[in-house]
């Protein structure tokens, strides 16, 4: 099975999923903060990550999703949603954005509490 690791400067986490899993799914089972406002149906652009690695495995990007990218910050050639890119064969190197880490972070007000308590959020600049 693919082998999916999450990055971000808050955490590093790795699990290994069926293909035809999404990133987002694959996020979610691992506790990787991936924001997802919309609860992936592709209406927002919180899952936007950028793919450093097994980019070219991942299936052609639909119009709705390039569309909901154009909404995002900080877009590159290697950003996808991860509620809209399925696993396929390979694995995957991704690193969780600054605008989903935020989104996460506003949806999960206890964790940043308890970052902030220990004084980790806000982390420092992504690089
Ligand atoms: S979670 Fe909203 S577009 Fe992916």
């Amino acid at each position: 099975m693919p082998r999916i690791v999450f990055r971000s400067p808050l955490q590093e986490f790795a699990v290994e999923v069926p293909d035809g899993t999404t990133i987002l799914e694959a996020a979610e089972r691992c506790g990787a903060q991936v924001g997802h406002s919309c609860g992936g149906v592709c209406a927002c652009s919180t899952c936007h990550v950028w793919v450093k690695k097994g980019l070219e495995s991942l299936p052609e990007q639909d119009d709705l999703e390039l569309d909901r990218l154009d909404q995002a910050f900080d877009v590159k050639a290697i950003s996808r949603l991860a509620c809209q890119a399925k696993v396929s064969g390979e694995d995957l190197d991704v690193w969780i954005t600054e605008e989903s880490l935020k989104a996460f972070m506003d949806e999960n007000p206890d964790v940043r509490k308890a970052l902030e308590a220990e004084g980790k959020w806000p982390p420092p600049k992504f690089a």
